[in-house]
């Protein structure tokens, strides 16, 4: 073969290949997420962070030490990630959060929350900061949707061959426009009108069958009151508190809990139908949100596993019980029964050569041990609870 003949076959050959195996390009979404030899995928999850450009040095360690014990093959900030005053400092602010991801060359994606653009800058210039740094997939799919930052990241099959789980980026908005109706915003309809065009574009390239998937955004789907609190037949007082246009018990049933329920579930105070979109498009296998800190609750509605992640921040509110991160463990051939764990920040702590104990606001290697002790006590008590939803999946009441 001639030299330039040879040069012409090994370019040929270059550009088969790359238009085999997908490429990273943050602008247009395509990604290299694909599924690893051995059929699975890593995906840590860090909620509500919610720092400034002084970010804390435990929660730096935590998300150290975390990517570095479990390895993810992506990272996803669930939102409330910087909470920094101005461009300059929210810049700093997305410096830091992302340091431990970029540092480590992982690609990452993030959702809004919240409190992101309440301090004065736009998500959309919050997102091209992100997008300047690192290997950052989220991209703006429409920009004229509701919200910043919706888009699709798809993971190929371990061969390269074909579409074989698909990940959705939700902006849930931040407040309400009537506060009377519900006090955070819903997941809007053209939002979930582009969910389920590009839903089935999807599916039309995978033979006609929806591509299963898992929804990430920040803020719980309202369905969670249906699912952990009794419906009652009318209000009394301070026993129970009006969601949906429905009244609800002001307790939930613990039986129906599946990790911790320390604070008050913040939906929507409205059905906005993107639970409805999911069944209808019957991709949706989970959802994981944040923005409730201290919650750790796994549930299942109506088949889709609902999962409040902790936050993983050491600066606003949060408790040593629950702070960790989510690590969710795809399976290619087996994409229904995904594992998920919470990883405690006091597991982090206690390995071996472990600095969070030893930064500023760490604590000491026996605090971390006694709430080890005290969490494995409540879990003990979770499994009890399982078995007796099994026989009574709705409770006793
Ligand atoms: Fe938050």
């Amino acid at each position: 073969m001639k030299p330039a003949t040879k040069l012409l076959a090994v370019l040929l050959a270059a550009v088969m290949l790359f238009s085999v195996c997908p490429v990273f390009a943050a602008d247009t979404g395509d990604t290299a997420l694909r599924f690893r030899e051995d059929g699975t995928f890593k995906i840590m999850l860090f909620a509500d962070p919610q720092d400034d450009e002084d970010l804390e040095e435990t929660t730096t360690a935590i998300m150290c030490e975390a990517l570095d014990q479990y390895k993810p093959d992506l990272v996803i900030y669930l939102g409330d990630n910087t909470v920094a005053d101005g461009y300059e400092n929210q810049q700093k602010a997305i410096e830091a959060v992302t340091k431990p991801v970029v540092d480590r060359g992982l690609p990452y994606s993030i959702v809004f929350g919240n409190h992101d653009e309440e301090h004065n800058v736009s998500k959309e210039e919050l997102l091209a900061i992100y997008q300047s740094l690192g290997n950052c997939l989220t991209y703006d799919a429409v920009p004229s949707l509701s919200g910043c930052g919706n888009c699709n990241h798809p993971i190929y099959a371990s061969d390269g061959s074909k579409v074989a789980f698909n990940l959705w980026m939700i902006d849930s908005g931040m407040y309400y426009e009537d506060r009377d109706v519900s006090y955070y915003d819903i997941v809007h309809e053209d939002q979930l009108a582009w969910y389920k065009e590009t839903a089935a574009a999807l599916a039309a390239e995978n033979g006609g069958k929806p591509v299963p998937a898992m929804d990430f955004q920040h803020i719980v789907i309202p369905e969670i009151y249906d699912k952990l609190y009794v419906e009652m037949p009318a209000a009394m007082g301070k026993l129970t508190q009006e969601r949906n246009g429905k009244i609800y018990s002001i307790l939930p049933v613990f039986t129906r809990l599946n990790g911790y329920w320390l604070e008050v579930p913040c939906p929507p105070d409205i059905y906005d139908g993107q639970l409805a979109a999911w069944k209808e498009v019957g991709d949706v296998i989970a959802e994981f949100h944040g923005h409730d800190h201290n919650n750790s609750y796994q549930v299942t509605i109506d088949g889709v596993d609902v999962v409040n992640v902790p936050s993983c921040g050491c600066n606003s509110y949060s408790v040593d019980v629950s702070r960790g991160c989510g690590l969710i463990t795809l399976h290619e051939n087996d994409p229904e029964n995904y594992d998920y764990q919470l990883i405690n920040m006091y597991d982090l702590a206690l390995a071996k050569g472990s600095a969070i104990p030893g930064v500023e606001g760490g604590k000491s290697k026996a605090y971390y041990a006694m709430i080890k002790v005290l969490d494995t006590f409540v879990q003990a008590m979770f499994k009890v609870f399982r078995v007796f939803y099994k026989v009574f999946p709705d409770g006793l009441i």
